[in-house]
Order: structure tokens, then C-alpha cells, then sequence
């Protein structure tokens, strides 16, 4: 059995990457249909060695596919997820536009698989925030066995996460630094070129920015426990792919490094890298960048807390934060449920 799929921002960051990790894990696509602005519709684009014409998003119809991947901004997908719902198709959304409607599954298959059963509700699915998804992967076997009542997190988040207008900012920002040339700023308020912007998304009223209350939200639906706290600084870096993290946890139950170590070295989709010696550690370009698995390293017991714990965690923000979870979310679906 194959299934017709529409990609939704395939000339995007992620999107490129969805029909990359679409064709290597051999995904049953029966047809593919690349989706964009009008800009790029009539391009081609590659798909399993085959050059496949772009269409235009606003004029597509829905009902010819069974999956819909999208990942071209929140308000395409306020605008067009509801009319792909209508037409019979399952949206798995990557934007943050329905992720904390009740009635919409937010998705981490290694996490919350059974989750996805609610997606008959609204016939869409959310795909998370890529630092959260990085993180509650590297949390999930440690929650189970110690109770998570709360995280403290810092992120080091790659530029790839806002598109590819900011791949193109850090490199251009980059080269004109190292020949001694003005910068301009577009993608970020202020130079991210050998700098570190304190700033993702939005300011919210409470002084935290978006991009943090997303790792609140998340982690409480996707854990399902609205009592577990996070305090989250979210940072981006000039790094093109791959988020790091640095995690610390306070459990219910005390956890010893040697009960964590094992927990995480035994949980699918995490790979524990932690020697104590120079390089014994993951690293954003050397393993996690075009890479599937969560790396964990730095794994040791808080001095400071009897029963904390901290982590660093990385990952292929692109990959496992977006196009690589959402392709996992859609085999579950078409694995138990169409
Ligand atoms: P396009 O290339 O035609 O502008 P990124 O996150 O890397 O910036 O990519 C954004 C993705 O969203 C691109 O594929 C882009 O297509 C797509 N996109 C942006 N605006 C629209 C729109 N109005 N309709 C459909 N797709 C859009």
C-alpha cells in the first residue's frame, strides 16, 4: 500500500529535508507533491533521483493526497491546515500554530506515541518545538524512573531553525566579518556572526520569549503532567544545524549518573557519547548535523542539588526537531491507524 503525500514548503530549510528523509526511509509514497508560494511553483525540485514539479500551494488540491506534511510558517498552516483537514487529509504540522489546542496531538513518537490516536479529532497533528522535542526524547527514560519535577534548561540553537533566509545571514555576516566588510542585519536584530542573541521569537508579557514558553507548554502536554516546572533560556548561536542544550533536572527520586547513563544508553533514539576527556562529548557539527539520533553527554549529579542532575543534549534541529519527527509521526500513523 502507498499513500500520496503533499509536502507543504518544500523549497524550505525543512522541507528539502522532509523529501530527502521521505525517500531514505523509504516512506510508501505513492505520488509526491512538492507545495509552495507561486514564486517557486512551475521549479522542479528533486525526489528519489526524479525532478518533481512544484505546485502552488493556494491552488491545490487536498483531496488527491492522504498526508500532508507542512512546515512553511504558522500562518499557512492557520490558513491552509483546516482546508487539507477538510479534504480527508492528515496534517502533520511543524509550525507552532495548533500545537496547544486541546483537541490537537502533540507528537514525540519515542515519547507519547499513543497520542496520535486523537488526531480523528481535527484530522491534524502538531509536530513540537525543536528544542523541545530534543530535550523530552533525552528526558523520557529518566522521568520514568525518577519522577521530573523540574528542568532548568539553557539552548544553543542553530540558525537553520528560523530558515533559510538565517543560513544565508550567518554565512554572508561570516564571510564579509573575515574580509574586513560592513554586515547587515535582517534575519536578527543584531549580528549573529561570532555573537549569541539571548532572543527567540516573540517577547511575551512575563519577560520570557516565546520560543521558552514553548518548552514550558510542550513539556507539560507532551509529558501530560501540568506540575512539572521548567525555567528555559533559549539562545541562538552562530551554528548552522544542530541545537545543544544544557539540561538540568531535579527528580522526585534520587537518580546516580551510573542509573542514568544506563536508562539513556538503552532508550531508542538516544546515543550516549560521555567520556571525560577531551572531545568525550557531542558536539553540534561533529554528531548531531545530518545525523537522526539525540546525543547525550556530560551526564553528572548535581553538587549543588541532592537529587539533580544535568545533561547536554544535542541534535539535528532540521532532522529529529522537524522533518525527521514529523516523517516518524506519519509511520506510526499509517503503521496503526490508516
Ligand atoms: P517559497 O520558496 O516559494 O517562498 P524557510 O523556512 O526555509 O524560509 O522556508 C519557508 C517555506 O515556506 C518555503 O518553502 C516557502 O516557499 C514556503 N512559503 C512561504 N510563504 C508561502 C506562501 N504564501 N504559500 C506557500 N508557501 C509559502
Amino acid at each position: 500500500k502507498t499513500y500520496d503525500v503533499a509536502v507543504v514548503g518544500a523549497t524550505g530549510a525543512v522541507g528539502e529535508t522532509m523529501l530527502s528523509i521521505l525517500a531514505e526511509r523509504d516512506f510508501p509514497v505513492g505520488n509526491i507533491y512538492p507545495l509552495a508560494s507561486s514564486r517557486s511553483a512551475g521549479k522542479t525540485i528533486e525526489f528519489k533521483g526524479q525532478q518533481v514539479e512544484i505546485q502552488d500551494l493556494a491552488t491545490f488540491d487536498f483531496s488527491k493526497v492522504q498526508i500532508g506534511l507542512f512546515s512553511a510558517g504558522g500562518s499557512i498552516s492557520a490558513e491552509y491546515a483546516p482546508k487539507a483537514a477538510e479534504a480527508g487529509c492528515v496534517v502533520i504540522d511543524n509550525t507552532s500554530h495548533f500545537r496547544y489546542d486541546e483537541d490537537i496531538p502533540l507528537v514525540v513518537p519515542e515519547v507519547n506515541p499513543q497520542a496520535v490516536a486523537g488526531y480523528t479529532r481535527r484530522n491534524i497533528i502538531a509536530n513540537p518545538n525543536c528544542s523541545t522535542i530534543q530535550m523530552l526524547v533525552a528526558l523520557k527514560p529518566l522521568h520514568e524512573a525518577a519522577t521530573i519535577e523540574r528542568i532548568n534548561v539553557a539552548t544553543y540553537q542553530a540558525v537553520s531553525g528560523s530558515g533559510k533566509e538565517a543560513i544565508d545571514e550567518l554565512a554572508t555576516q561570516t564571510a564579509n566579518l573575515l574580509n574586513g566588510k560592513p554586515v547587515e542585519c535582517e534575519a536578527y536584530p543584531k549580528q549573529i556572526a561570532f555573537n549569541c542573541l539571548p532572543h527567540i521569537d516573540v517577547f511575551l508579557d512575563n519577560g520570557y520569549t516565546k520560543e521558552e514558553m514553548k518548552m514550558v507548554w510542550e513539556t507539560q502536554k507532551i509529558f501530560g503532567d501540568d506540575s512539572i516546572l521548567v525555567n528555559p533560556t533559549a539562545v541562538r548561536v552562530p551554528v548552522f544545524f544542530g541545537h545543544s542544550e544544557a539540561v538540568h533536572i531535579e527528580t522526585r527520586e534520587k537518580l546516580t549518573e551510573a542509573k542514568a547513563r544506563e536508562l539513556l544508553s538503552q532508550f531508542e533514539g538516544i546515543e550516549v557519547l560521555d567520556d571525560r576527556e577531551p572531545g568525550g562529548y557531542p558536539t553540534a557539527v561533529t554528531e548531531a548535523a545530518t545525523h537522526d539520533p539525540v546525543y547525550v553527554g556530560r551526564i553528572r549529579e548535581d553538587i549543588s542539588h541532592p537529587r539533580g542532575l544535568n545533561l547536554w543534549v544535542v541534535a539535528d534541529n532540521v532532522r529529529k526537531g522537524a522533518a525527521l519527527n514529523s516523517v516518524q509521526i506519519a509511520e506510526l500513523l499509517i503503521r496503526e491507524y490508516i
